[in-house]
C-alpha cells in the first residue's frame, strides 16, 4: 500500500504537446488533439473519483485563432464532440462542467451546447471540471473590467467598493477558488495567459511528458512535489 496523497482543492493544467505527441508517430496534429482530449477524459475521471473538487484546463486560447484553418476546425470539432459526450453522459456521470472564456465568437451550435451542459450539471456534487475555452487572462480582466464599468454607470454599484473580491466576482471563475497547483506538460515554462489572476499563489510544476502521455499517476507525482514546497503566501 503505497501513502495517502492528499489532493489540493483546485488543480489547473496547460495541456501542451499534442503536436509534437503526434509528429513522433507521423499522425497528424488533429490526431494530436483528439489523443489529447480521450486523455483529458480519462484523467478527470479518475480525480473524480480520487475526490479533486476543482480541475481547470487550457483547451483554447484567445490566440489559438491564428493557427491554421483546419486545426482550429479540428479542435473546434472535438470540442464538439466532447461536450456532446457529456451532455450523453449526464445521467451516469456526477461531474459539473463550467466553460470560461469568450462565447462570441464560438460557433452558434457550439455556444448553445455549452450552456446546455452548464445548465444539466450545475447541480451536480462532484468534480467542476472547468474548461477554458477561446479563454485569455488579458481577455478576462478587460471584460471584468468593462462589466464593472457598466454596473457602476447603470448605478448598481459604487466604483469605491471595488477590492479584491468583488472584482473576482466579475471574472469568468466567479465563486471558484483560486487553483493551489497549475501543472504544465511539454518541457514550456510560461503562463501563456492563463488564468493569471488566479494563480498568483499558485504552485507551478513543469514536466516534459507531452499531454496525450500525461497520466493520473502523473499527477499524483506533481501533488507529491506540492505538498514538499513550503507554501508562505509572502508571509
Ligand atoms: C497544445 O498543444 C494544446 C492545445 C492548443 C489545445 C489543447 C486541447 C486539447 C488537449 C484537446 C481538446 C480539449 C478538449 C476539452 C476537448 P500543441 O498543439 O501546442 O502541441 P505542440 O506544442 O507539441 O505543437
Amino acid at each position: 500500500m503505497g501513502d495517502i496523497i492528499i489532493l489540493p482543492e483546485h488543480i489547473a493544467i496547460i495541456m501542451d504537446g499534442n503536436g509534437r505527441w503526434a509528429k513522433k508517430r507521423l499522425l497528424t496534429k488533429t490526431a494530436g488533439h483528439k489523443a489529447g482530449a480521450s486523455n483529458l477524459r480519462k484523467l478527470a475521471e479518475q480525480a473524480n473519483k480520487a475526490g479533486l473538487r476543482y480541475l481547470s484546463v487550457y483547451a483554447f486560447s484567445t490566440e489559438n485563432w491564428k493557427r491554421p484553418a483546419a486545426e482550429v476546425e479540428g479542435l473546434m470539432n472535438l470540442l464538439r464532440g466532447y461536450i456532446q459526450e457529456y451532455i450523453d453522459d449526464t445521467n451516469k456521470n456526477d461531474m459539473r462542467v463550467r466553460v470560461i472564456g469568450r462565447r462570441d465568437r464560438l460557433a452558434l451550435d457550439l455556444r448553445e451546447k455549452i450552456e446546455y451542459l452548464e445548465q444539466l450539471t450545475a447541480g451536480k456534487t462532484g468534480l467542476t471540471l472547468v474548461i477554458a475555452l477561446d479563454y485569455g487572462s488579458r481577455d478576462e480582466l478587460w471584460r471584468a473590467a468593462r462589466k464593472f464599468a457598466a454596473a457602476c454607470t447603470k448605478g448598481d454599484i459604487s466604483g469605491d467598493t471595488l477590492d479584491e473580491d468583488v472584482f473576482a466576482n466579475y471574472l469568468d471563475t466567479a465563486g471558484i477558488p483560486d487553483p493551489q497547483l497549475l501543472i504544465r506538460t511539454s518541457g514550456e515554462q510560461r503562463l501563456s495567459n492563463f488564468m493569471m489572476w488566479q494563480l498568483a499563489y499558485s504552485e507551478l510544476y513543469y514536466t516534459d511528458k507531452l499531454w496525450p502521455d500525461f497520466g493520473f499517476k502523473d499527477m499524483l507525482e506533481a501533488v507529491q512535489a506540492y505538498h514538499a514546497r513550503e507554501r508562505r503566501f509572502g508571509g
